[in-house]
């Protein structure tokens, strides 16, 4: 019997190693014929450690598990599927497992991540093999027809951005994956990496026979050591079972990559500074045009897409670009993997179709605050994000929707506050992390951003309020339009939605402290 123990930093965070190793020690001690497993996780953070165990029935849940849980576990018949007060049932079954639509995260949480035989027995690889017999046009124009758009936050169609680097004339291509997933509340790429490597590793190879590219990079954040080093033993893996090298699957084709890591600056993650600090050169940002799809990684054309992007692609490979498009709404086509984060009560990562409302997403899929209070904002997109109230609880998850409403879906991560956030605070956040994080190529992010923390420090204290506040809508209107990329450019979208949706909050101190 297999015993499933996550091997995914969120578990690992909340005592994943103890359980196993008391799991293991329960075996040996009751000379039982079982073997532990450390697979991703599920992307239920809340029950995590999350302990599984393969059934007839199928595999049954227990959670949250902690160390001391395990003999009394081993006692209740766990290795049976037997009950316990940590019981849950049959996995699938569980509620928040159940409702998703899991395309990209199909295998996340079922699988050994190191496995080649178990990525095969759940799919894999068949996305790769049917690339392998197509010409680099056919793949492209499969990759366009499904809809997928970049999933880093900026949405751009990657068969497009393919496209492009397919028609580009040099004698050296590169993919890069951009894995610096730098949001604050979002895990999406972290999981994936550190649950399913392969299908990165796959759908790297697939952009490369598509597009001519020979190398790929990986570029991960140095705050994600798991992480890389799993996408680094699963290359190695790869290589060995020759899906990576000089012939892709026994082909003509050509395909290797490797992992780099980053150094912890924010500002790598936006695309032209990443390929910069690849490139041993200081994280700036660069200007385009040029496009990284002509001259990007060392001049050369380059496809640079987000984790989540290229996870995608063997599913529409395998299962057509009709099945994939067949997903989703309006121009939001295929799945989105949703990271829950904040106070939540059911925190974790819920892939699904585009068009769920986000009221659904915050009141259903997270049940609300973990708090019990009532939620008073929600930041949609990472820390440029807009901050949305309840009363705009009825958007559903689609980027044209949330563009609308003054706001973004970006990575797709969301971060619940309940009535006790102060948005001033909030928005002076926003400008102090810019300022903290600009790169400093720019007037209006390096300057501006220090410029709106003193302003709104102003507002806070009573100088002079409603001029202050205007000067900080007129700063944020310079930021938006006059910054080169989206960290100066996008700050402004958590402060003037801040602004607009609670403009109680932004009252003066003594103000506030009176009407209290
Ligand atoms: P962008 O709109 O400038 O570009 C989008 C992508 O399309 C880029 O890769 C660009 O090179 C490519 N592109 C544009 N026109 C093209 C063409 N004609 N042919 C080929 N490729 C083309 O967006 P940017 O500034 O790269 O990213 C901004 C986004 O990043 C925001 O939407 C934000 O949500 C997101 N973001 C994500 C973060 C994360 O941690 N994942 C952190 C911060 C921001
Ligand atoms: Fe650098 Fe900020 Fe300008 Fe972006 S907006 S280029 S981070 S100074």
């Amino acid at each position: 019997v297999r015993i499933y123990v996550p091997c995914d930093s969120a578990a690992l965070a909340l005592g994943a190693d103890k359980v196993a190793a008391a799991v293991e020690r329960e075996i040996a001690s009751r000379g039982l014929d079982a073997t532990v497993v450390r697979n991703g996780s599920r992307g239920m953070v809340w029950l995590e450690p999350l302990v599984e165990i393969e059934t007839a029935a199928g595999r049954v849940a227990y959670g949250p598990v902690k160390a001391g849980d395990v003999a009394g576990l081993f006692d209740a018949g766990l290795v049976e599927g037997g009950s316990h007060r940590l019981s849950l049932g049959i996995t699938n079954d569980i509620p928040f497992l159940k409702n998703q639509t899991r395309l990209t995260f199909a295998r996340c949480g079922l699988t050994d991540p190191l496995s080649l035989d178990d990525y095969q027995a759940h799919g894999g690889l068949a996305g790769l093999k049917r690339a392998v017999g197509l010409t680099p046009t056919a793949i492209v124009a499969e990759v366009t027809e499904s809809g997928l758009r970049g999933r880093g936050g900026a949405g751009f169609p990657t068969g497009i951005k393919w496209k492009t680097v397919l028609e580009a004339v040099d004698d050296r291509k590169y993919i890069v994956c951009n894995a610096d997933e730098g949001d604050s509340g979002t895990f999406a790429d972290r999981m994936i990496m550190e649950g399913d490597p392969f299908v990165l590793i796959e759908g790297m190879a697939i952009a490369g026979i598509a597009t001519g590219a020979t190398k790929g990079f990986v570029y991960i954040r140095s705050e994600y050591p798991h992480a890389i080093k799993t996408m680094e033993r699963a290359i190695r893996i790869a290589r060995a079972a020759k899906i990576l090298g000089p012939s892709v699957l026994g082909t003509a084709n050509s395909f290797d990559m490797e992992v780099r890591m980053g150094a912890g600056a924010y500002v790598c993650g936006e695309e032209t500074s990443l390929l910069n600090s690849l490139e041993g050169k200081r994280g700036v940002v660069r200007a385009k045009p040029p496009l990284p799809a002509h001259k990007g990684l060392f001049n050369k054309p380059t496809v640079i897409n987000n984790v989540i992007s290229l996870a995608s692609v063997p599913v529409i490979l395998d299962r057509g670009a009709q099945f994939y498009k067949d997903f989703g709404l309006g121009r939001s086509r295929g799945t989105i993997p949703i990271q829950i984060a904040g106070n939540v009560r059911y925190g974790g990562l819920f892939e699904t179709a585009f068009g769920l409302t986000l009221g659904e997403i915050v009141e259903k899929i997270g049940g609300g605050t973990g708090s019990g209070r009532p939620v008073k904002a929600v930041q949609v997109g990472g820390p440029l994000g807009a901050y949305f109230p309840p009363a705009l609880f009825d958007t559903p998850f689609d980027y044209e929707a949330f563009a609308a409403k003054d706001g973004l879906i970006g990575h797709a991560g969301i971060t619940v506050f309940d009535d006790t956030a102060d948005m001033l605070h909030m928005a002076r956040f926003a400008m102090e992390f810019c300022a903290a994080e600009s790169c400093g190529k720019c007037t209006p992010c390096r300057i501006g951003s220090t410029r709106g923390v003193e302003t709104l420090d102003k507002v806070r204290m009573g100088v002079e309020p409603e001029k202050n506040l205007a000067l900080v809508a007129d700063l944020c209107n310079t930021m938006k339009f006059g910054s080169l990329c989206a960290l100066g450019g996008f700050t402004p979208y958590p402060v003037t939605s801040a602004m607009t949706h609670f403009p109680e909050d932004f009252r003066p101190a003594p103000m506030r402290e009176a009407a209290e």
